[in-house]
């Protein structure tokens, strides 16, 4: 096993382990997996969505539903594969009914995010939808991190990380062209920011 390999698990073994967790009394109780996250250890593109949802917790992988059949789509525009990339979520544990996740629950899984950018080291992290986006934005001191979706998706965006600068890639969380499939052209032509990158 290499060394990101180990570092990886590790993770994904604190995250079952985690008593602590502000979700894990709901995840125990319906017999549900954290979502730590999947890919490509050597990606140079990391995508963080918001948080698991049904399909995703009953099964411990990111994106197995219905907005993953959506990313997948938008992957394969710009000729990628998910053995690609790597993607994970910024909340692990999925929040009861879908709702979204709270301040506190971002503040305890957020550090295990941090740990697998920095093993993974990507030189682009993609965000689907806001919640991962002003987290990181604000995380890493961006001058963008007051900033709305609606005026970043789409756009590259500096980021000062820890171990040197790579760029954020705003995106619409793919969930959001389930409700209004009128919005896919949008989804697509903001995905092209990303070919730059492949
Ligand atoms: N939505 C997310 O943000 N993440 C997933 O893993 C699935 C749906």
């Amino acid at each position: 096993m290499t060394e990101r390999s180990d570092l990886l698990r590790q993770i994904r073994d604190e995250l079952i382990a985690a008593t602590d967790a502000p979700l894990y009394a709901y995840r125990t109780a319906n017999g549900y997996y954290p979502v730590a996250g999947m890919g490509n250890h050597y990606a140079k593109i990391m995508f963080v969505g918001e948080a698991p949802g049904e399909n995703e917790a009953k099964q411990g992988r990111p994106f197995v539903g219905a907005a993953g059949r959506f990313l997948d789509e938008l992957l394969n525009s710009i000729q990628l594969k998910r053995e690609d990339v790597y993607i994970t979520n910024i909340v692990k544990d999925r929040p009861p009914d879908n709702r979204d996740p709270s301040r506190e629950e971002i503040a305890y899984y957020a550090p295990f995010l941090i740990r697998q950018i920095n093993i993974i080291q990507p030189q682009v992290i993609a965000t689907l939808g806001r919640f991962s986006m002003t987290w990181l934005l604000t995380r890493y001191n961006s001058p963008y991190q007051t900033k709305k979706i609606s005026e970043l998706h789409g756009k590259v965006i500096p980021l000062d990380v820890d171990y040197g600068q790579i760029s954020l890639v705003a995106l619409y969380h793919p969930a959001q062209a389930l409700y209004k499939a009128a919005d896919r052209p949008i989804h697509l032509a903001d995905f092209k920011a990303l070919e730059a990158f492949k």
